[in-house]
């Protein structure tokens, strides 16, 4: 569109993705254990900082005089068409930024146009984000995978029937990582706030765990501090039972219960849609996911939040990428390969898509808009990310997005 002849300012107060995280950081000045949160990464944020060196390590080399007048940045991923190859990444607990959490972020999906992927992790129920959604958003469902069959079993029929059409596997996260941050202000007693919100919504956890909703304690906007010294100094007998809730839950997911490749059979037998395995980061673990007939990978390093020293994602992608098993997998329509961890800016996306990923996940950047200005925040990161994108594609002299993937060669090159 017309960007320039728009005299709007934006609802973020800028559009620079680093002028939003500090403003981020301002308006959560009295919640900065959520703020650092979100923020933070494993460790020494090694991991986090290889994300962007790695982007700017590949540079773009641009051709002239291509017709890109009009542009196209609709794509097809899996059967389903899109707008744009950008997705929200699945983010927990959003809950702890903006009391409107992930119903800000999943109506915010919808209006633009931009598919919504749901965590496990979230502070409301698969139901609820599907109707904030509504019957034209698109989304898929992420699995966080519990250890018992019956709530695996029960997650998954729950994210069918409210319409989220394919399954995200996240396999980095058996348990958490090292997270100073996190450690620094005793924030982990907040995932057992997270932990109530998730295993409340799940007639199954419920009734395993033999508790009785505890909907007083656990209301939205939840305080976990307040819950935590209610249960602990005031000795409040629902307090107490919302703790041991969501720690019940947490020991569910995240547990440090590691599965292995033939586990995955379990899940494709429950699972009726395509399924994509995120946290990929080896070529060899890519083959497998071929082998098995999984439908598709996620690229990721989790943002750097798991492994300290890990190398930088788009660094993993140039190498899953020069598998020739991986690359005629793609071709031939078998394997569909998407791109997160380090996702800022247009040419950030068309630097993922040109080293062979068919679309991009973006986490942090909406996850500040969403702190700063509910779903309006999301929109204008959302609607500027795919601006950017589409203004850049076309001065790289490409007027279509599909024909950016895979283009390595003519497009990047790396320079120290
Ligand atoms: C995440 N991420 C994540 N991933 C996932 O599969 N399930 C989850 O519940 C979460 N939760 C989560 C919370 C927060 C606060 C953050 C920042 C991230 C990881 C996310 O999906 C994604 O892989 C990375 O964050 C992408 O990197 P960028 O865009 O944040 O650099």
């Amino acid at each position: 569109g017309d960007i320039y002849g728009q005299a709007k300012p934006p609802v973020l107060g800028s559009f620079a993705v680093k002028k939003i995280e500090d403003k981020a950081r301002e308006v959560m000045k009295d919640h900065l254990p959520a703020y650092m949160y979100t923020f933070g990464s494993a460790g020494t944020c090694s991991t986090d900082a290889a994300n962007r060196r790695a982007f700017n390590r590949w540079k773009i080399v641009p051709a002239m005089l291509k017709d890109c007048t009009t542009r196209n940045v609709e794509t097809t991923i899996l059967g389903e068409k899109f707008n744009a190859p950008l997705f929200i990444a699945p983010v927990g607990v959003q809950g702890i930024l903006h009391a409107d959490g992930e119903l800000a972020t999943a109506r915010a999906a919808a209006a633009c146009g931009i598919p919504y992927i749901m965590s496990s992790a979230s502070s409301r129920s698969i139901e609820d984000i599907a109707k904030a959604n509504g019957p034209n958003g698109q989304r898929w469902y992420q699995l966080y995978w519990p250890r018992t069959e019956e709530i695996t079993i029960s997650l998954l029929n729950r994210a069918k029937a409210a319409g989220f059409s394919a399954l995200v596997i996240t396999l980095d996260t058996m348990l958490l990582g090292w997270r100073p941050h996190d450690l620094d202000t005793a924030y982990i007693p907040f995932l057992y706030g997270v932990g109530i919100q998730v295993g409340l919504s799940d007639p199954v956890f419920m009734k395993r765990s033999g508790y009785e909703a505890v909907h007083e304690i656990t209301k939205f906007p939840f305080e976990p501090e307040k819950i935590r010294n209610a249960a602990l100094n005031a000795g409040d007998v629902n307090a107490q039972k919302a703790m041991k809730l969501g720690k019940g839950w947490l020991d569910e997911t995240n547990s440090g219960m590691f599965r292995s490749w033939e586990h995955l059979q379990f899940i494709k037998d429950h699972w009726d849609g395509p399924i994509i395995l995120k946290g990929i980061q080896r070529a060899s673990d890519a083959e497998k996911a071929i082998d098995m007939g999984i439908h598709g990978i996620i690229v990721s390093n989790h943002g750097g939040r798991q492994i300290d020293g890990a190398i930088g994602s788009l660094d993993a992608l140039a190498k899953i990428m020069r598998s020739p098993k991986v690359i005629k997998a793609q071709t031939k329509g078998d394997l569909t390969v998407l791109f997160d961890s380090g996702i800022r800016t247009g040419s950030d996306v068309i630097k993922a898509m040109a080293m062979g990923a068919q679309g991009v996940l973006i986490a942090r950047p909406f996850m500040y808009g969403l702190a700063i200005a509910g779903q309006a925040g999301v929109e204008q990161i959302l609607m500027q990310t795919v601006t950017d994108m589409h203004l850049t594609m076309g001065l790289c002299g490409y007027s279509d997005v599909n024909d950016l993937i895979g283009k390595r060669d003519e497009l990047l090159e790396p320079v120290d």
